[in-house]
């Protein structure tokens, strides 16, 4: 079968791969109608997280059609259409108990990414996300296997196109975790750092639980302009305006925002010295959104944080939390959990994330549409890729 895999630093190929095979009695193998590209590959298109393979197959947003079954699947049938969630959780063991699906620590023989982890038991396995994180293959590609079958895939009703479902599999859930996480609620102030996918479903999500008032920052402006259209937010770009938290603080009475949501993460840009710093390993992740998310916050807020973060960072304003009373909330999404509550609201028009797509490619195309995505051509907002 075509598949896109790793092969270097921004080096992606189409290749031809082995067709995947039923491994355990609980798995199922997917043929994939739909993918997408998520900022989470590009940390790995960029060659920033350790962990990859040469001709490892990328890929963690998908669904598809179910070509074939374990004789221990119950919950889905050949031939249904399922969405499926980037955490590969087991469904039963002391986290996924607690709904708790991120940390499922039944699905994952890699090591994680942790710095000072004390044996600690791994969390859950990813797609096309590393060996660090279980080495699966991920669903860019014309079929995947998808271990835990019983747990993870979402039947779609035929009514619902394949475009208005598949960020099910991470970015819808992942924006509205980050803002229930952060206490969003009829009335709320929030600001989102990075106007990318994750940001846009935030807010999109914010909107829904009634938030009041949507700052978003990034330094793309046609994002910023898409985010006041879509969700009319107030805005700022990086590039323009100095300080991105003052001004926010200024326009909220002094007090800053009830809550901030990080959909950055540690790539994060806006810093000279961070940028220096990590390309010199001395940091392993820029805070520059961190802090201004931190900076942003009113006193006894909230700031919640879906980019992703790995090892350490030295300008951790630690003291500024403690003075404020901050909650911090932070992690890869419990996607399971989301799931038929965001499906629901797909169902009754409350929310069309489908909205986000600016470009429709053939997996074919894979490589040209990371390109695309990674340098923000085009105004590129998010690719999908149909086989
Ligand atoms: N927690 C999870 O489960 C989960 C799931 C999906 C994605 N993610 C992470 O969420 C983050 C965002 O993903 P995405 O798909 O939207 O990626 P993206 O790369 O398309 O968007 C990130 C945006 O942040 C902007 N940005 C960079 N520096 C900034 C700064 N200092 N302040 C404000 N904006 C800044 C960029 O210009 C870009 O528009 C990534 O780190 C991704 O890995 C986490
Ligand atoms: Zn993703
Ligand atoms: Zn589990």
């Amino acid at each position: 079968m075509k598949a896109l895999t790793y092969q270097g630093a921004n080096d992606v190929r189409l290749d031809n791969v082995p067709d995947p095979l039923l491994l355990a009695d609980d798995d199922l193998i997917l043929r994939v109608t739909a993918t997408a590209i998520c900022g989470s590959d590009l940390h790995l298109y960029r060659g920033k997280v350790p962990g990859l393979m040469e001709g490892d197959v990328l890929g963690h947003e998908f669904m598809g059609v179910v070509e074939e079954v374990g004789p221990a699947v119950d919950a889905v049938s050949v031939g249904d259409r399922v969405v499926v969630p980037f955490t590969i959780s087991c469904g039963d063991c002391f986290f996924c108990e607690k709904a708790e699906y991120a940390a499922c620590e039944a699905t994952n023989p890699g090591p994680t990414l942790l710095v000072n982890g004390k044996h600690l038991r791994p969390g859950a396995g990813m797609f096309g996300y590393t060996h660090a994180y279980g080495g699966y293959a991920g669903g860019q590609a014309e079929y995947v296997r998808v271990p835990k079958a019983n747990v993870g895939p979402l039947k779609i009703p035929d009514v619902l196109a394949d475009e208005q479902v598949l960020f099910l599999s991470d970015i819808l859930p992942t924006g509205y975790q980050a803002v229930v996480d952060a206490g969003v609620g009829p009335g709320s102030t929030v600001a989102i750092f990075g106007a990318g996918p994750v940001g846009c479903m935030a807010a999109e999500c914010a909107r829904m639980l009634g938030a009041s008032r949507v700052f978003m920052i990034d330094h793309h402006a046609y994002r910023l302009a898409y985010a006041e259209r879509a969700y009319g937010a107030e805005t700022f770009n990086f590039d323009e305006v100095d300080d991105p938290a003052r001004e926010i603080v200024a326009a909220t009475q002094d007090r800053g925002v009830d809550c901030a949501v990080d959909a950055v993460g540690f790539e994060a840009k806006g810093s000279a010295l961070e940028t220096m710093l990590t390309s010199l390993k001395l940091e392993s992740a820029s805070g520059h959104a961190f802090r201004q998310a931190i900076a942003a916050t009113r006193r006894a807020g909230t700031v919640s944080v879906p980019g992703v973060y790995a090892g350490f960072i030295h300008g951790f304003l630690l003291g500024d939390v403690f003075d404020k009373g901050l909650t911090l909330r932070f992690g890869q999404t419990h996607v399971q959990r989301h799931m038929p509550y965001l499906l629901d609201c797909i169902g009754n028009g409350k929310l069309k994330p489908d909205a986000l797509i600016t470009h429709r490619m053939r997996l074919g195309q894979a490589v040209e549409a990371y390109r695309i995505f990674d340098q923000r051509l085009e105004d590129c907002r998010k690719v999908i890729l149909t086989p």
